[in-house]
């Protein structure tokens, strides 16, 4: 299929049929030039997705993991709600060795291990997890919608703006954190334009956030992440956005690598620099980013782009998937209950009591 063929373009994971179905999920590592879905059927192919990035994105991984639990219910499984559980719980730690940073991945899977835990002696135990995996995906559109419309509130008409990564629609249930700001900018009529950092390796932001952009018809410029120093320098930006895989409890956020070298050089030119990201990405069992878990990954990303050597062989290669910006750097959180400003570990904490305690009543 053609590149940019917004009419027909998927969601960038979908359930199809009911507890005996299957996850369908677009293969992002193939975008924008071929648009291919991957059928999952079972486990295995669920965790091989979240691992080569085919699904990614730190909401989206967390929703795929949980559709991958729902699978574990149907293959070769003797019929007794004993086995059905132990599959479950399996397929829930296996798919936790994935990927290590993006903290929704785990919460996902929790509250997956909540429902095996409740309904193990329950026949209809696979209904249960599909019930509870759909929960997941939807409640994620909501979060989404929600952190466009208070992060828009934070930018002014015509706004110019820097993104690094993809927190778009292919990274979650629909619409993005970072780019949702963005779409409902355009929806409210805002007229913003958007720098988009390729993102090395991996060019999340040349391939899949310029994709997006670029479907919305919102005017995108994509540079190569050592550019957007210069562009801060010469050029009126008026805000950097991007997502977030795991914010801690006082506010360190762990995301793309690169983000951190985004928000030294956003506060040097004192550009606000805005994290979106929904509660499902919030550590509140770590404090200090220096603690979250960074992923490594194979140095052929690096030297061997596409199957493409360009350095030589045998050279040394470092490959942290993800860096960690801290607090001080963040202008403010936006998450799917309203903005943090600013970001410490007092007012996180108050902005998550203040919704517990309404949701409360
Ligand atoms: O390695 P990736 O492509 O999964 O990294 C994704 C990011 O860093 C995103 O910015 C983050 O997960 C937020 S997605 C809403």
């Amino acid at each position: 299929m053609a590149s940019n063929d917004t009419a027909s373009s998927p969601p960038a994971v979908e359930w199809i049929g009911d507890h005996n179905g299957h996850l369908r999920l677009i293969d992002q590592t193939l975008l924008p030039t071929t648009l291919r879905l991957v059928e999952c059927r079972n486990v295995e192919t669920v965790w091989d997705a979240i691992k080569m990035l085919r699904v990614r994105g730190a909401p989206a991984i967390g929703i795929a993991a949980a559709y991958g639990v729902v699978l574990s219910q149907q293959a070769g499984l003797s019929k007794t709600s004993h086995s059905a559980a132990t599959a479950a719980r399996a397929a829930a730690d296996y798919l936790a060795t994935s990927r290590p940073t993006a903290v929704n991945l785990f919460w996902a899977l929790d509250r997956m291990r909540a429902v095996i835990d409740e309904h193990q002696a329950d026949p209809s135990l696979p209904e249960k997890l599909l019930t509870e995996a759909q929960a997941i995906h939807v409640e994620d559109q909501a979060m989404c919608r929600a952190i466009g419309k208070h992060g828009a509130a934070l930018i002014p008409d015509g706004a110019t703006l820097i993104t690094h990564c993809n927190a778009g629609g292919l990274a979650t249930a629909e619409y993005g954190t970072a780019l949702s700001v963005m779409f409902t900018c355009q929806d409210e009529g805002k007229g913003i334009s958007v720098y988009a950092d390729e993102t090395r390796p991996l060019w999340q932001g040349a391939r899949l956030t310029a994709w997006e952009l670029q479907q919305r018809g919102i005017p995108t410029t994509v540079i190569c992440d050592s550019m957007a120093a210069h562009v801060m320098q010469t050029r009126k930006i008026d805000a950097v956005i991007t997502g977030a895989d795991r914010i801690t409890a006082r506010g360190d956020a762990a995301n793309k690598i690169g983000t951190y070298g985004l928000a030294v050089v956003a506060r040097y030119h004192n550009v606000p620099f805005y994290v979106a990201a929904p509660s499902s990405t919030f550590d509140m069992q770590l404090v200090d980013g220096r603690d979250i878990p960074i992923e490594q990954r194979d140095a052929s990303e690096i030297v061997a782009p596409y199957g493409n050597s360009i350095a030589p062989d045998g050279i040394g290669v470092y490959n942290p998937a993800f860096d960690v910006t801290p607090a001080e750097l963040i202008t403010a959180l936006i998450t799917e209950r309203g903005v943090i400003q600013p970001v410490t570990q007092n007012a996180i904490e108050q902005h998550f009591q203040h919704e517990r305690a309404l949701e409360a009543k």
